[in-house]
């Protein structure tokens, strides 16, 4: 499905922690069908702040049974957008929210005997509430454990309703807080995640063979330590499913962008089909992204985040070659079919053909 972006009122937004806001939208019923969306996906959400346009993506933190559209916005030191959601946005105030995206997601099975593990550190735990959240639901023997790491109690994104899932699911739901800045009487629940940690998991929660699915969210350095682990351990890849936050090895092409030249030798042109049109432009090779180059000529591409993580700016290429420089957002199979992510993908040849309709 193509991605837009729609106008969206706030139907209520509170608290989950002082810095944290949950923000749910009103979906109207004539638009329910483009917001369908999977368990794992994430909206993103544009607007105009002191006159300058602010894009994020943000994981819906609700399963696709509840019928809501819920993000959950942790406020970050000097985050633009995250100051702007979590002191100044009220309900009824209305925002751009792009249709739901993002392959973060196993397929249900209903009739299944599935062991779901997955490792959250602070708002990662979004996608990841809303996947353990929909398999418990539409698996009746589906087992799922959690572990989850935050500063302290208080800051525990979403505690009540993984409490309240617990409670729900107490034979098939096993959810383990860990802490970093407060210390309780299980040293193994005490400090960051480290392969000690996953270890000392392994042995005694954990049989990694008989795992399912491994579902990752957080931090880069986190997710690669706890992905690296699973795999020296013998876990098949294909099982190991994650979701990084932006990553600043993505954004370099942004800062190269910045300076791009545009000089004769090396152009390649490239088309762009999206909404049923084509557009068409001139660029230098290896100087910018292709998304980077055609929104320098104000083509109207989806993207939110730039760094080869939301998968916004995904599109087939049709014709040519390119580089990504970084992928964490495209499966395997997807790059064997010929996606790319614009945002990150190099023109290697001289005709480009990049389709965003397919
Ligand atoms: S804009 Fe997020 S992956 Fe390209």
């Amino acid at each position: 499905m193509a991605q837009q972006f729609y106008s969206l009122s706030v139907k209520d937004i509170s608290k989950t922690t002082p810095d944290c806001a949950v923000v749910s939208f009103d979906v109207p019923e004539s638009l329910q069908p483009e917001f369908e969306f999977r368990q794992g996906q994430h909206l993103t959400l544009k607007t105009n702040i002191a006159g300058e346009e602010v894009r994020r993506s943000y994981s819906l933190c609700s399963s696709p049974f509840d019928k809501e559209w819920k993000v959950a916005v942790k406020k970050i030191d000097g985050g633009v957008f995250s100051g702007f959601v979590n002191d100044e946005l009220k309900a009824g105030d209305v925002l751009d929210v792009m249709n739901p995206h993002g392959n973060f997601f196993v397929e249900p099975k209903p009739e299944a005997q599935i062991h779901y593990v997955a490792f959250a550190a602070g708002s990662g735990i979004t996608p990841i509430y809303s996947i353990l959240k929909t398999h418990l639901q539409a698996e009746p023997n589906a087992h799922f454990s959690l572990f989850y790491t935050n500063q302290n109690v208080s800051s525990i994104i979403l505690k009540e309703e993984i409490e309240a899932l617990k409670n729900q699911y107490l034979d098939r739901f096993e959810p383990y807080f860990f802490l970093t800045q407060e210390e309780r009487d299980v040293t193994l629940f005490n400090g960051r995640m480290n392969e000690e940690k996953l270890e000392k998991i392994s042995q005694y929660f954990l049989d990694l063979p008989t795992v399912d699915h491994f579902f990752l969210c957080g931090p880069e350095e986190l997710i690669f330590m706890i992905r690296d682990y699973l795999v020296k351990k013998g876990v098949d890849e294909k099982k190991i499913h994650f979701e990084l936050f932006t990553t600043a090895a993505g954004q370099k092409r942004m800062r190269k962008a910045a300076t791009a030249q545009t000089v004769s030798e090396n152009m390649s042109e490239i088309t762009i089909k999206e909404g049923g049109k084509n557009f068409k432009f001139k660029m230098a090779r290896d100087s910018e992204s292709i998304l980077e180059a055609a929104l320098r000529h104000n083509s109207g591409l989806p993207f939110a985040c730039k760094g080869g993580v939301c998968c916004t700016c995904k599109a087939k290429l049709v014709e040519g070659k390119v580089d990504m420089e970084v992928n964490y957002a495209l499966e395997k199979e997807q790059v064997e079919a010929g996606y790319i992510l614009t945002c990150q993908a190099i023109p290697l040849t001289e005709t480009i053909v990049v389709d965003f309709d397919q």
